[in-house]
């Protein structure tokens, strides 16, 4: 039996054998949480900054523990510091490399608190700047949806129901309602960076501790709004990440709706856009392929980001109050999903701007799929024919439109005046596609003028 005081581990004064060499391995999470280390000594040191300020730590102590971190921090982001599975994690890492450099002052660097409330403080820290970089993409994201859309402000396709069409509508407006998702994916991000802002810093183990620590202090030397309000829901708290993965599969699945619509677009069958060959691959086989591989990558990454969400209500589900080990596990989902969405919002990015439509065949889809029947019917009610009438009227012009392989605007007066009489020549206003479109101009409507109005609103929103 080995001696665990070789074992070198943080409680080995209660033990009287060593860890079982799998069970190290197994428990241990340094090969994963590793990543959390500039902020695990973002918050050692502001934690012994607060320590020295209630007479904990003399100053010399401090500036010796910040000397120390200081230059393990320089260590781990130039790859040289040796990470150990035996020290089971990044705070015990850390820890015991800053008593090897700067000798027994770095044991006291961990008085008042514990790795329970140091993990929490570490990984609302360390989401905290992930949200920021991910919320700057998604502002760069929403810019190029912008601009296309104002490009495209008088494109017309057809709009969809059930993908059957069913009116004309501009393509500028199509991209304005991917962009209103994206509006509200923003705002959830922010609630989420709102609600995780609180410093559960001091709740130590669980109970709090029995050192005139400062918990408004280390809040505010860590950027956070304030001390959270009890110990056991601090260390036992992960709704922050279930909240981020809650938006990130949110997003993932209105960035997947646009994937689908890209990848539709892009056939042959549909042929509306142009993709640029970088953000495609071919074939190895049909030398004709060009597949849109980015679209359908993002796609299929909405699978494991709710994946993500799921693993962590579940890991969270029936938890004891406060801290458990099961908590640990909160992060490899956690990574992944901020990993996922960072990628997803960079290839979405890029991509988007470099879209062109190709406006013959997307007008020629609108054309072929009698989009303006709606426009006709209405033109019968404003003439005085109720409007079950006007439809059924309509239902039998495109009948004939259909047997004589003829849009409705293509119809002579004689032609259409078969069906209704009230009919004239001003019917040919409201039956082309310019003239449909037009007509929708109100708040939220398709026409040119509104998507062009849409897009200056928006602008102005976005750079508040
Ligand atoms: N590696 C642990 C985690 O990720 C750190 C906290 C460990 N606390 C404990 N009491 N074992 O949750």
């Amino acid at each position: 039996m080995s001696d665990p005081k070789d074992t070198n581990q943080a409680w080995g004064g209660r033990f009287s054998e060593a860890t079982d060499a799998f069970v190290a391995r197994f428990t241990a999470s340094v090969n994963f949480d590793q990543r959390l280390a500039r902020h695990d000594i973002q918050g050692s040191i502001a934690h012994a900054t607060m320590l020295a300020k209630v007479g904990v730590l003399t100053d010399e102590e401090l500036h010796s523990i910040q000397a120390g971190l200081s230059e393990i921090l320089t260590e781990i982001e130039d790859g040289t510091f040796e990470w150990s599975v035996a020290l089971e994690d990044v705070h015990m890492n850390v820890e015991a490399a800053l008593t090897a450099q700067i000798g027994i002052t770095g044991k006291k660097l961990h008085t008042g608190r514990s790795r329970n409330d140091q993990v929490a403080t570490d990984i609302r820290l360390w989401l905290r700047d992930e949200i920021d970089a991910i919320s700057t993409e998604l502002i760069r994201l929403q810019q190029g949806i912008l601009d296309l859309a104002e490009r495209e402000a008088d494109t017309i396709m057809p709009g969809f129901t059930h993908l059957q069409t069913a009116q004309p509508v501009t393509f500028g407006h199509h991209l304005l309602a991917w962009f209103e998702m994206l509006v509200r994916d923003q705002s959830r991000l922010e609630d989420c960076r709102k609600r995780l802002n609180q410093s559960p810093l001091g709740a130590a183990a669980l109970a709090g501790t029995t050192y005139p620590i400062d918990r408004q202090m280390t809040a505010e030397l860590l950027g956070f709004d304030g001390p959270t309000r009890n110990s056991l829901d601090s260390v036992s708290d992960r709704d922050f990440a279930i909240e981020f993965c809650a938006f990130a599969s949110i997003l993932l699945t209105h960035m997947s709706r646009a994937s689908e619509e890209l990848i539709l677009w892009t056939s042959a069958q549909f042929n509306f856009i142009e993709m640029p060959d970088r953000f495609c691959t071919g074939s190895s086989i049909m030398p004709q392929k060009k597949n849109p591989d980015v679209p359908e990558l993002v796609r299929g990454k909405t699978g494991r980001v709710n994946g993500h969400l799921i693993a962590l209500l579940t890991l969270m589900k029936s938890q004891p109050l406060a801290y458990n080990k099961d908590n640990q596990e909160d992060k490899e989902p956690l990574f992944d999903a901020v990993d996922t969405v960072k990628d997803c919002l960079r290839a979405f990015a890029d991509m988007i701007p470099a879209i062109q439509s190709k406006k013959d065949s997307m007008r020629e889809a609108a054309r072929r799929g009698f989009s303006t029947a709606t426009d006709l019917a209405d033109y019968l009610v404003r003439k005085g024919i109720p409007f079950r009438d006007s439809h059924e009227i309509v239902g039998k012009s495109v009948a004939y439109g259909l047997a004589e392989n003829k849009d409705l605007s293509e119809m002579t007066l004689e032609e259409l005046q078969q069906f209704s009489n009230v009919i004239e020549g001003d019917v040919f206003d409201v039956l082309t596609l310019e003239g449909s479109v037009a007509a929708r101009d109100h708040i939220g409507g398709t026409a040119p003028n509104q998507v062009r109005a849409a897009v200056k609103a928006a602008r102005e929103a976005l750079s508040k």
